[in-house]
């Protein structure tokens, strides 16, 4: 035998046996398949439920809807439209009844009183779940660890210090500055051009003028200047990517990892923030206490970067959709438009930061809410931290397993037409309280109790300040066919996909949202 036909002989035998070894594997593969994970995937589809429910159920449990596929339950309805969907279990069930989505169980319970009176106070109910969801989920970051200690907690004193009170002056009066430097800027660049009217996407005009204003108004002119190339984008992406970091899913870093990228991009941006004279006293006051002796060796940059980050995106991600909605709103409604605009020429606009000018602008502040009446996604939730039984004021017992979301759904009573008559439909002075008419019923948009959204009163200053200046400098035309205008003014519609925030126009309408611009 050659040496030539030996080595052909040794390599088929090879290739026998290589090919015998991968058929085992494959076999062996596919036994694994089918003898572990298809049961696993079979039991959490279909027998978690079951199996949860006799190890942990508790007495005085409310009703629980079921579904066909118990670990999802109704994730993918509730997606589509949660409004509607709540509200239909609202009318067949009542009061009290629980879901499960996103293999959680929700405990929906429609009763104020009970609710913001009493259960928030509850320290069993506890916000831990979301802050784990944040922090730990979302941006990665040892919580574990970080909740030991008592930042989150200083963290909280300080929004609650300078995001209110006097310093809600300087961010008003820092807002309003900026934001009439950005319009003068986009004019002088329109004139430069030669374009006097100019067509733009609403939505995507107001965001990036809000999100500069914004990050210029809390964390300084020089750090947006530095951050410049690409910033508004990396929000963007962020916006995008961080919903999906939130994923609970095992190999994370390999299968998120084009996401995951896109947060650390955004998110090292703020990793060597230093303390700077144009800064809000709130990101110098954070500064601080991030390098104190006391925190900075706990906090890593990346944990650093990412406070700051998601504290950017709470300021901007509900503020810009809220303030294009009522825009449009007032835009829509000639009726409301013209009051508004006459409520405009009262004050001096000059002094529009000025809490006494706010104060004066009654009209719109009614319009503001009634938009966002009909647009936030209102749902409140407290986790159970041990089973526990509760008492509603209704002497009512309802009893939670541990890790419940016990959920207050305040959409129901927005969209309650026995309080709201006709409750889709924007009446620009429903929320003025005149003294011949009973008061308006309350909204609940920011959340309650302890942790209620700090920044609710420069919110909803900012976008008068925004729709004052847009209707007062600047002549704005809808470019929106007859029949969209005529849909969105019997109901409004948009995206209900950011699930921790509210959405903008639905994709296949984004056209519709077009304007021509000019400056006065
Ligand atoms: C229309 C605009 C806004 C809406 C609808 C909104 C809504 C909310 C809601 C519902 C919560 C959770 C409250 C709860 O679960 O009880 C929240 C939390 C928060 N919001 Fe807002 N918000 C808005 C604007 C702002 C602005 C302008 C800031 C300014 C920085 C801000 C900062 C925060 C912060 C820091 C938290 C977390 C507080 C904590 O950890 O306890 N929000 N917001």
């Amino acid at each position: 035998m050659t040496h030539v036909g030996y080595f052909v002989r040794i390599r088929k035998d090879d290739i026998a046996a290589d090919v015998q070894t991968h058929t085992k594997q494959t076999m062996v593969f596919f036994l694994i398949i089918f003898s572990i994970i298809i049961p696993l995937i079979i039991y959490y589809i279909f027998l978690k439920k079951c199996v949860d429910d006799l190890l942990n159920s508790v007495p005085n449990e409310p009703k629980c809807i079921d579904s066909f596929l118990s670990i999802f339950g109704f994730s993918i309805t509730f997606l589509k439209n949660p409004s509607d969907f709540i509200q239909l279990l609202y009318r067949k069930y009542g009061k009290l009844f629980t879901v499960h989505l996103f293999n959680r169980r929700y405990v929906f319970l429609y009763d104020e009183e009970t609710f913001i009176k009493t259960l928030i106070k509850d320290p069993k109910l506890t916000m831990e779940f979301l802050d784990e969801l944040v922090y730990k989920d979302g941006f990665g970051m040892d919580w574990t660890k970080i909740r030991k200690t008592d930042i989150q907690h200083e963290m909280l004193k300080q929004y609650h210090q300078f995001l209110m009170g006097n310093e809600l002056e300087n961010l008003n009066q820092s807002i309003f500055d900026s934001l009439l430097e950005h319009i003068k800027e986009d004019n002088k660049k329109n004139l430069q051009s030669s374009v006097s009217t100019v067509t733009v996407n609403l939505f995507d005009f107001m965001s990036e003028l809000m999100f500069y204003a914004g990050t210029t108004t809390l964390y300084g002119k020089t750090f947006v200047n530095e951050q410049r190339i690409n910033f508004y984008q990396s929000y963007l992406n962020f916006n995008k990517a961080f919903p999906i970091c939130l994923m609970q899913i095992p190999f994370k870093s390999l299968f998120l990892y084009s996401s995951i990228k896109k947060r650390d991009e955004y998110i090292k941006r703020f990793e060597n923030l230093k303390i700077n004279q144009d800064q809000s006293r709130l990101i110098q006051e954070r500064i601080e206490l991030f390098t104190s002796d006391e925190y900075k060796h706990l906090l890593t940059k990346h944990d650093i970067g990412s406070f700051h980050g998601i504290l950017l995106f709470a300021a901007i991600v509900n503020t810009v959709p809220n303030a294009c909605w009522s825009l449009i709103d007032i835009l829509l409604h000639p009726e409301a438009l013209y009051a508004v605009k006459n409520e405009l020429n009262t004050i001096d606009l000059s002094r529009l930061f000025e809490r006494e000018t706010l104060n004066k602008l009654q009209i719109l502040d009614s319009c503001i809410n009634e938009t966002l009446r009909r647009t936030f996604m209102g749902l409140t939730q407290r986790q159970a931290s041990e089973n526990v039984s509760l008492t509603c004021n209704d002497g009512t017992i309802i009893g939670l397993r541990k890790n419940d979301l016990l959920t207050y759904p305040s959409l129901i009573k927005h969209l309650d037409p026995q309080l709201f008559p006709q409750p889709y439909t924007f009446q620009y002075d429903r929320f003025i309280k005149q003294q011949e008419k009973k008061t308006v019923p309350s909204i609940m948009i920011f959340g309650c109790g302890k942790r209620m959204c700090p920044g609710r009163y420069w919110a909803i200053n900012e976008i008068k300040m925004l729709v004052a200046l847009v209707l007062t400098q600047m002549n704005v035309e809808l470019l929106m066919d007859d029949w969209y205008k005529k849909k969105l003014c019997e109901r409004l519609e948009y995206e209900y996909t950011g699930l921790l925030t509210n959405g903008g126009p639905k994709k296949k309408y984004c056209e519709q949202f077009r304007i021509k611009y000019s400056y006065k």
